[in-house]
């Protein structure tokens, strides 16, 4: 392998760039050539593309949101599409590709691949988390820290105005934004499409909340909440049946995926580009690197697109003690 291709496609996340970075010098320092396409699979598809040096990807570590820029490609879901991008690709010299993205990234990949034999290591970047075969994904922790910076911001107006507060979070039809950020900022109810409490308990936990000297408090409710409603029916609801309550809504939206990367984000980056350079020099294709059990390990990407999402139910117990 002499070339190897990279590009961040799909949501954005923090530590992209740091991803990049880390493609870029391990190639370097490997002695093979870096080319950076643009906009995901869109840039091979226009051959929208960069060589990338070691020099060339100099203090981005720190910056949030993705030099290559990102995009959700629909030329590429064609055989069009990708007879364009594999047929640049050739054109370019490019042997190899490090997909940076989340599971509609490594879908694709995996098409790619059937279809063009282009060995592709794919590594998970997304704030939702919903990738198998990692523990994490690179964004997810700052994401977390994003959202609950803002949500202790928020209790401060609920507390001095004794309001209930939703907040919504993203993590598209995945939990688990919602479920760590809301023990970790303390609320007192946490509502995922993973387990769908249903309305009455959320009546009466918050009724209990009130009873047992409590004056303001706050809902986190993940985007894709299967309660059957979306947030501002839910604070609907539930202002037609406690209307003693001063109910108000914040989505947070995409905040949550700017800003500059944690310091887990920019190692685990570092970490599993470095080694997915690696593996495509070794020979191996086709496998998703990730993190588990803080040892980096690769997952075929059949088992890296996670359906159960595995979400840790033992948070939401905990999330109910605490909140007495
Ligand atoms: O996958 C990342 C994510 O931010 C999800 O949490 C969210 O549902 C979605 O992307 C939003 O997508 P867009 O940026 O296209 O609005």
């Amino acid at each position: 392998i002499k070339t190897i291709g990279v590009m961040t496609s799909g949501g954005d996340s923090p530590g992209m760039n740091a991803a990049i970075r880390a493609v870029a010098r391990a190639c370097a320092y490997y002695d093979v050539r870096c080319i950076g396409f643009y906009r995901g699979y869109q840039g091979m598809i226009e051959g929208d593309y960069t060589v990338m040096t070691a020099r060339s990807v100099r203090n981005i570590i720190s910056r949030g949101g993705t030099i290559l820029k990102s995009a959700r490609s629909e030329a590429f879901r064609t055989k069009e599409g990708r007879q364009k991008a594999a047929e640049n690709l050739k054109k370019i010299g490019v042997d190899a590709m490090v997909l940076i993205g989340g599971d509609g990234t490594f879908k694709g990949g995996k098409i790619f691949n059937e279809e063009y034999n282009i060995p592709i290591i794919g590594v998970p970047g997304t704030i939702d988390n919903d990738i198998a075969g990692t523990n994490f994904t690179i964004g997810y922790d700052t994401a977390l820290n994003t959202v609950v910076e803002a949500i202790d911001k928020i209790r401060d107006t609920a507390s001095s105005h004794d309001r209930l507060f939703f907040v919504e979070v993203m993590g598209r039809d995945a939990g688990f934004i919602a479920l760590n950020s809301g023990v970790g900022a303390g609320a007192e109810e946490i509502l995922i499409p993973e387990e769908d409490l249903g309305l009455e308990r959320l009546l009466e936990s918050l009724k209990r909340s009130r009873r047992s000297g409590k004056s303001s408090s706050i809902v986190v409710v993940s985007e894709g909440d299967k309660i059957g409603k979306n947030v501002y029916e839910l604070a609907d609801y539930v202002t037609e049946n406690l209307p003693n309550y001063d109910v108000r809504v914040t989505v947070l939206g995409h905040m949550q995926r700017g800003g500059s990367p944690s310091c887990f984000d920019r190692t685990l980056a570092s970490r599993l580009c470095v080694r997915a350079v690696e593996l495509l020099l070794d020979g191996e294709k086709n496998v998703m690197v990730g993190l588990l059990n803080n040892e980096i390990t690769k997952t075929d990407f059949d088992k890296g697109l996670r359906e159960d999402h595995s979400i840790n139910k033992e948070l939401l117990r905990i999330s109910d003690i605490l909140s007495t």
